[in-house]
């Protein structure tokens, strides 16, 4: 196995660390620092990074290292409060910095080595320092602040780097970690599309044998992927179910059967269920109960429909590496639930299903790679995110096939204008300044009335709220500065094209306070 596992130490850049890891195109995977032996081993590491962590190395119940890790003989790299912990256990002393350092410094090489030569600005968060080497090691790199910023025992082949690699705040920092598990951990980067896919392919066909598997597909990146994936691996066994909701995006429906029909050649039963989902949300404008029946719902017809084909034993579920990483992780489970984020598509619990997921341990940028070496076009493969209930998040108070119709007009009408002037990113960026592309674009109609003119007739119409946002990771996001001119161009195209809208809006605000969706 050509693999690195990286231990947790409750750092908010733990994910970060394994995505450069794995954009080296090595294997790895995240662990809690206190993970059993054999987890770990499991995977057959070539060697270990320790990530950093908001404790003290002194503070009661401060995670360590566990001793197993010291009698593998593998290389370790340990990251800021990982630098701490390998200086505590191995001899050195740790004190607390007269001053926190968070931010930008400068460092110094203070031995050639091709481990720090590439660096030079670095991003530190740290209050606790280094202050006397454990014995073996020597001083690589110094900040002002840290005159030990990086150390190395090259003989055990233990390193330790003060400030973060892993951010984008530390040019080159990809390099030091990609030098580390390439050169000093010897572990061969052939961790490529190609190669992810043939090894997911007989992980499939091993799990699955001869047997049918089913698969819900929503036009979500992750679930086409994932079914793609299954298609090639087992082709007619697999069954892919698409559920027309009515909720969904103009052309919507249309794109993802024939993204699997012609690109994939595999066979997709839609099922045509919206008057059933418009008929559930009659009269209600609440939105978790919104949410709710339109996942209740789905759950129903996706039910019926399996019973018809016989009740397969398999079921395709997208799920992706940080869903995993965040129901494991240490300390980061207690994140308030904001919105009851249902997936269409999702496992209905109460059926007994044995699940395929091949996307289990892939980041999303591994899952879009992947997407594009099998084939699927770009308009599956680089989908903004649309949430599962649909179109029902975004049309605010009641859900009537006449509003969705007036919402979805309204929202064809901003897709366009932005792609077709280049405003529709493929990838994300956090950058809220002017002509950078948005994220993610959208529409929400809103339930409230105002008094317009049109030719000379009084006009008494809902509402659209432009919604267009600069995001790298969906968490925190800006709102895009879109020209003033585009903005004009879609005022005046949804006010002209789209009956019963009589007045468009700017969304304004950041997440947080807001949210990228309404509801
Ligand atoms: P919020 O509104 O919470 O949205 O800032 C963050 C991102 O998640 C998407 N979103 C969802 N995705 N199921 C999903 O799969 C959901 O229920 C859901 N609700 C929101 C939203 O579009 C944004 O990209």
């Amino acid at each position: 196995m050509n693999s690195i596992a990286i231990l947790d130490f409750g750092s908010q850049y733990a994910q970060i660390i394994a995505r450069r890891i794995r954009e080296a195109q090595v294997y790895c995977e995240l662990f809690p620092w206190d993970a059993s032996m054999e987890k770990i081993l499991a995977i057959q590491p070539k060697g270990f990074i320790l990530s950093g962590g908001p404790k003290s190395v002194y503070e009661d119940g401060a995670p360590y290292i566990q001793e197993f890790i010291f009698k593998t003989g593998l290389p370790v790299l340990g990251i800021c409060y990982g630098m701490q912990a390998l200086t505590h256990a191995l001899g050195g002393q740790v004190d607390p910095s007269a001053q926190r350092e968070y931010g930008h410094a400068e460092i110094e090489s203070l031995v050639s080595s091709p481990l720090v030569s590439d660096l030079s600005k670095v991003w530190m968060s740290h209050g606790d320092r280094i202050t006397r080497l454990p014995e073996g090691f020597i001083a690589l790199a110094a900040s002002g602040n840290s005159p030990l910023a990086v150390m190395g025992d090259m003989r055990r082949k233990y390193f330790g780097v003060q400030f973060h690699p892993e951010v984008h705040h530390t040019p080159n920092g990809e390099k030091l970690l990609k030098h580390f598990v390439v050169e000093i951990c010897g572990v061969k980067p052939n961790w490529t599309p190609a190669s992810i896919i043939e090894e997911s392919m007989a992980r499939i066909r091993n799990q699955a044998g001869n047997e049918r598997v089913l698969a819900a597909v929503s036009g979500g990146v992750d679930s086409s992927v994932a079914a793609a994936l299954v298609h090639k691996a087992i082709g007619d066994q697999l069954v892919a179910v698409f559920v027309d909701t009515g909720l969904l995006r103009k052309n919507e429906g249309e794109q993802v059967a024939s993204a699997f029909r012609g690109n994939l050649g595999a066979e997709l039963i839609t099922v045509e269920a919206s008057e059933e989902f418009f008929a559930a949300l009659q009269g209600v404008t609440d939105p978790e109960q919104k949410r709710k029946i339109v996942g209740e719902k789905f759950i129903r017809v996706f039910e019926r429909q399996a019973k018809q084909l016989g009740q397969p034993r398999f079921l395709v579920q997208g799920t992706i590496y940080p869903d995993v990483v965040e129901s494991s992780a240490p300390d980061r489970n207690k994140a308030q639930r904001i919105k009851t984020h249902h997936n269409v598509g999702g496992l209905p619990e109460d059926m007994q299903f044995e699940l395929v997921e091949p996307l289990r341990y892939l980041f999303k940028d591994e899952v879009r790679a992947v997407g594009e070496a099998l084939g699927l076009p770009d308009s599956l493969v680089w989908r903004q995110p649309f949430p599962g209930p649909g179109l029902t998040v975004r049309c605010l108070g009641e859900v009537t096939p006449e509003r969705v119709t007036r919402l979805r007009a309204a929202d064809a009408i901003l897709l366009e204008e932005l792609s077709k002037a280049g405003f529709l990113g493929r990838r994300s960026s956090s950058s809220a300044t002017a002509g950078q592309p948005a994220s993610q674009a959208f529409i929400v109609l809103l339930p409230v009335r105002s008094v317009g003119v049109m030719g000379d007739q009084r006009t008494y119409q809902e509402a659209a709220a432009i919604r267009a946002v600069t995001t790298e990771d969906f968490m925190t996001a800006d709102w895009a500065r879109l020209p003033h001119e585009l903005l004009a161009k879609l005022s005046n195209r949804i006010v002209n094209e789209v009956d019963g809208i009589n007045r468009v809006v700017y969304d304004i605000t950041s997440k947080p306070p807001a949210t990228i969706e309404w509801e």
